[in-house]
């Protein structure tokens, strides 16, 4: 199969484009389209078959759920049973932060075809800031199913050559709509159970929900490797994910501590990201920046890119600095532990934890 590139135009509308989008998706057809967050692996929602490719593509295990992305937060109801205690807070939370990085977890409506949500009685659901993936949704008229558009257990994709890189050949086309501005994917709320739980960390602070919600309880898939057994509530957080090809360490801690730490461990060959004011230190390393020590944002716009650059890099080790879990802290630690299989080191201690 040869995959078509769209090109976004940013002077216009882009309405034609979004139209050939929905129409390759209402055929069946397979189509990387970016989101504010990362790029998806859209499918029709309502289409089981359809939906099935976009598992295929990914090598993606049957059990792990897809996010079904609306192009505006009234469409919610026709795809999911919220029950009435909920609807206000449900609303509030549309209206505060969507379109964007928040996804809800939420009882879902008998329309949604099981393979999306891999048979379980709740449904995700998003509305994204990008007005790609929400002008391909508003024209198909229906949900796009879409999880992160790379390969099964890679970095996800924040370039449409990303997506190239990981599914050309695999899926219809791609919307290119250049980089994506987040750079970590959306914050998962489950609102179906109380206090509600945040089952990913992304895009949205943990610390703006709680000023709308109150106190969020934490998956502990957020924060540990879970014991063998045990499950964590969003499928997707159970397995080593983001990981490049040589093993990880995370290094903890202040900024200046943790990049002495791991100067003291690192051999020559090894890889090494690093906050941009530690780069010079690590001569005779493979270094990939994670940006300014104290700019979140750029860390997470980073954060998947230096992940990937390893992919095409020889290391032997890679050791990692890493932000503390203050706002997109929290994301941006998680997705590097993840990548580590939470193989994690305080700042002037040698012991792994
Ligand atoms: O930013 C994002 O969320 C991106 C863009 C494309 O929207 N999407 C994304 O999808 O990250 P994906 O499939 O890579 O991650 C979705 C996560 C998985 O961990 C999955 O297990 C979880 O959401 N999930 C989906 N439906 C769920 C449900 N009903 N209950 C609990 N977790 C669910
Ligand atoms: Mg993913």
């Amino acid at each position: 199969m040869q995959t078509e590139m769209f090109e976004v135009d940013p002077l216009s509308d882009n309405r034609k484009l979004y139209v050939r989008a929905a129409e390759a998706l209402a055929a069946g057809a397979l189509v990387g389209i970016p989101t504010e967050t990362v790029y998806g692996l859209g499918a029709d929602a309502l289409n089981p078959e359809a939906v099935a490719r976009v598992f295929e593509a990914k090598g993606r295990p049957s059990f792990d759920p897809l996010i079904l992305h609306v192009h505006h937060g009234k469409e919610v109801d026709k795809y999911t049973a919220i029950p009435e205690e909920l609807k206000e807070l449900v609303h509030t939370l549309a209206s505060k932060f969507w379109p964007g990085p928040l996804t809800m977890v939420l009882p879902k409506a008998d329309i949604i075809p099981d393979i999306v949500t891999s048979g379980l009685p709740t449904v995700a659901v998003r509305v994204s800031a990008h007005p790609a993936m929400r002008g391909v949704a508003k024209a198909l008229g229906r949900p796009v199913a879409a999880p992160s558009a790379n390969t099964s257990g890679r970095p996800s994709c924040t370039t449409a050559a990303d997506v190239m890189g990981d599914m050309e050949g695999k899926i219809d086309a791609v919307v290119d709509g250049g980089p994506c501005q987040v750079g970590v994917e959306s914050t998962i709320l489950d609102l179906t159970c109380t206090p509600p739980r945040l089952l990913r960390p992304g895009g949205l602070p943990l610390e703006a929900l709680e000023e709308v919600v109150g106190p969020v309880a934490v998956d502990k898939a957020v924060t540990g490797r879970l014991k063998d057994g045990e499950q964590p509530k969003a499928p997707g957080m159970k397995y080593r994910h983001y990981a490049p090809k040589a093993p990880v360490t995370v290094v903890t801690g202040p900024a200046e501590a943790s990049a002495r730490t791991i100067l003291q461990m690192v051999k020559p060959g090894d890889g090494v990201i690093c906050f941009d004011e530690f780069a010079e230190l690590f001569k005779e390393q493979e270094v990939e920046c994670l940006g300014p020590s104290q700019d979140k944002r750029i860390q997470a716009q980073r954060v998947f890119d230096a992940l990937r650059a390893f992919d095409s890099k020889d290391a032997a080790q890679i050791y990692a600095q890493c932000p503390d879990s203050q706002g997109l802290g929290l994301a941006i630690s998680n997705r590097l532990k993840k990548a580590a299989g939470f193989k994690t080191i305080a700042a002037g201690q040698k012991r792994v934890v």
